[in-house]
């Protein structure tokens, strides 16, 4: 089979690279030439760990080429996997340009019957309508089929992902049954569990799955608020609860909320697409606003132990997660231009993002090569990514570099003892703060 690969964003790339590690034959277009150039040499835009080393790999045995010609990508594809963005729109809901070009694309230029396989995340019914486009716009002889098949791969661990995910989501109409089917036993080696069903449920699952997991994190961390003021651990909490197979123990870490490419963006999706059949979800649009809350909550915190005017802030880890270059979205920058409207001087560090971040944030902040050097002699300091770059500094080093040792940590890098231990100020999420002897901030004191 020949496969094309529509957009080389971090779905595209891994979804490309992954296939051709499976053995088949893969071209994948992006209408970015600087990108195509760089992945042609080997170079992968996004940082992904074992990505470069996988499509280097693929591209010496001759199974995966870049193009940004989309005759060349399209012409000869048996399928077609649609990875292209599906931006947020003003209103919250999701943007389909770039999926109605690359359908139009793809039936401008096929010269064979084509599978349409949509990876994108794309609202309940998009399938459906690409189906009529493509109906439309492909040549009256050839045949088409679109499926529905949404991406699961979490940044940072994307490629383990993809070889040993959870499930396999494929929907199709009946009409497209075949399709399917063939689309299944390009999955089958995975040995990963499938899931057939129709389009509209395909679509559905994926935005259902990421509405619950951002639940279940706006749920933990309330509930982690609340552990700050009963004088409950929420380590304990997050563990007692998650020992009950019903609720299990993934996706409980209290935090300063989810950030990145999806939760934010599928989540407003989601109310939108509710909103669209009358129906208000409450319930997600509580999980939302808990989330806004909590990316700023770690700064009003530190506002109750200090003054944050014409101090000098360390703002460690910038990536909305760790392993990963990726800034959208991330509590970090909210955290950032908060400290900054407190009027904070900010020295930021992240191993990866830095390039990233510094898009998004104003040129005052400045950036550090290394923990060490955005502590050093530093008033306060904010942990934004659990990196292990960040969490293999042992506290007792703060204590030694920082003027003031007093730690912000919104993702629970270190343990209460360690802290007391360190004897520094320790101030974290769902647990009670660790106050250094002789330190002058007490809380609610400047
Ligand atoms: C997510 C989904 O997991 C993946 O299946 C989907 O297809 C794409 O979106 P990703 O955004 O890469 O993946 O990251 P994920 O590991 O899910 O984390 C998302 C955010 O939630 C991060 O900001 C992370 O810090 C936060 N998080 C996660 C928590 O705050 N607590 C947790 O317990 C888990």
């Amino acid at each position: 089979m020949r496969i094309a690969v529509a957009g080389t964003g971090y779905v595209g790339l891994v979804t490309g690279t992954c296939l051709a590690e499976m053995g088949q034959t893969v071209v994948c277009f992006d209408v970015e030439k600087g990108k195509i150039a760089a992945l042609q040499q080997g170079r992968s835009p996004i940082y992904e760990p074992g990505l470069e080393e996988l499509m280097r790999k693929n591209m010496e045995a001759g199974r995966l080429s870049f193009t940004a010609d989309e005759k060349e990508a399209y012409r000869e594809a048996d399928v077609v996997f649609l990875a292209v963005g599906t931006p947020e729109k003003e209103d919250g809901s999701a943007d389909l340009t770039y999926i109605e070009e690359a359908v139009r694309a793809v039936a401008k230029h096929m010269e064979k019957d084509v599978v349409i396989v949509t990876k994108s995340t794309v609202p309940v019914g998009t399938n459906e309508r690409m189906r009529a486009m493509m109906e439309r716009w492909k040549p009256p002889f050839l045949r088409t089929s679109v499926i529905s098949n949404p991406e699961f791969l979490r940044e940072g661990s994307a490629i383990h992902d993809w070889f040993y995910g959870d499930r396999i989501v494929i929907g199709a109409s009946e009409a497209d049954k075949e399709a399917a089917e063939l689309l299944s036993r390009l999955y089958e080696p995975l040995g990963i569990p499938i899931v057939r069903t129709d389009l509209a449920s395909a679509e559905m699952i994926k935005y259902a799955s990421n509405a619950f997991l951002a639940t279940k994190i706006s749920f933990i961390n309330e509930i982690a608020n609340i552990c700050e003021k009963v004088g409950a651990t929420i380590d304990d909490v997050a563990y007692g609860i998650g020992l009950d197979k019903r609720i299990g123990p993934h996706f409980l870490q209290a935090g300063i909320g989810y950030g990145g490419s999806c939760f934010p963006k599928d989540t407003k999706a989601l109310v939108q697409i509710a909103g669209n059949v009358q129906h208000q979800f409450e319930l997600l649009e509580a999980v939302i606003q808990v989330n806004n809350h909590q990316q700023a909550l770690l700064v009003e915190k530190a506002k109750q132990y200090m003054s944050l005017r014409g101090k000098n802030v360390a703002l460690l880890g910038l990536a909305f997660k760790p392993n990963t270059d990726d800034v959208r979205e991330a509590a970090s920058l909210v955290i950032a231009h908060r400290l900054l409207a407190e009027g904070a001087h900010v020295v930021a560090y992240d191993p990866v993002a830095t390039d990233n971040a510094k898009k998004h944030l104003p040129s005052t902040v400045q950036y550090a090569s290394a923990v060490t050097e955005a502590i050093c002699d530093a008033d306060a300091a904010f942990i934004a990514t659990e990196w292990d770059a960040i969490k293999q500094i042992p506290l007792s080093v703060f204590r030694e570099k920082m003027r003031t040792p007093i730690i912000f940590d919104g993702r629970n890098c270190y343990s209460l003892e360690e802290a007391k231990q360190a004897n520094v100020t320790y101030v974290s999420v769902g647990r009670a703060a660790v106050v250094a002897e002789g330190c002058e901030v007490k809380k609610g004191k400047y």
